[in-house]
């Protein structure tokens, strides 16, 4: 269980108790499923970037460059930040999708396979995702340059975990 990112844990769910206390103030204004214009689309994207996506940034911090990139890499250098000395590491990359609010998301990717014991990869072991659910907007073609913003829920993998496969009993 040393594989867990406390911190990429945490932001998951910072991001569901947010979900919850803030859905009765999400009842505002014209209702959701309208066609509305370019500028009344940008207007809703933002209030809901503000509201449901402030925390995030947390995320895009960790996208630097990586000085390890690959499994063998990191399990020889085992310094750096917690997603270097997991032993199920992981590095972030951009996931964009510009029909969504928002359009860029970091997407943690697992580097091995297997774990990293002894600075070596164990393949007894399985590098895993921990995903959370989270609420994006999806931007909906309507006519005439209008367009409906609709909710959709996605997965997004914030950090990986080591975990005995499933087949070992
Ligand atoms: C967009 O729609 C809003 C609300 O209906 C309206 O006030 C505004 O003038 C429109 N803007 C444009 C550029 O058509």
């Amino acid at each position: 269980m040393s594989g867990v990112s406390l911190t990429g844990i945490s932001v998951g769910l910072l991001l569901i108790i947010t979900e919850q206390t803030c859905s009765s103030a999400a009842a505002v204004r014209a209702p959701r499923s309208a066609c509305v214009n370019e500028s009344e689309l940008t207007e809703r994207s933002e209030a809901f970037l503000r509201r449901r996506w402030h925390h995030v940034h947390l995320l895009p911090g960790h996208l630097a460059p990586r000085a390890s990139s690959t499994c063998e890499q990191t399990a020889a250098r085992a310094a750096g930040d917690k997603s270097d000395r997991s032993v199920s590491p992981w590095r972030y990359s951009i996931n964009r999708d510009m029909t969504r609010i928002p359009h860029d998301i970091a997407f943690a990717e697992c580097l091995c396979n297997g774990c990293i014991i002894n600075q070596h990869e164990d393949m007894r072991y399985n590098s895993v995702p921990v995903t959370v659910q989270m609420m994006v907007l999806k931007k909906i073609d309507c006519h005439k340059s209008k367009y409906m913003l609709q909710r959709d829920f996605i997965k997004v993998p914030v950090a990986c975990t080591c975990v005995v496969p499933k087949s070992t009993k």
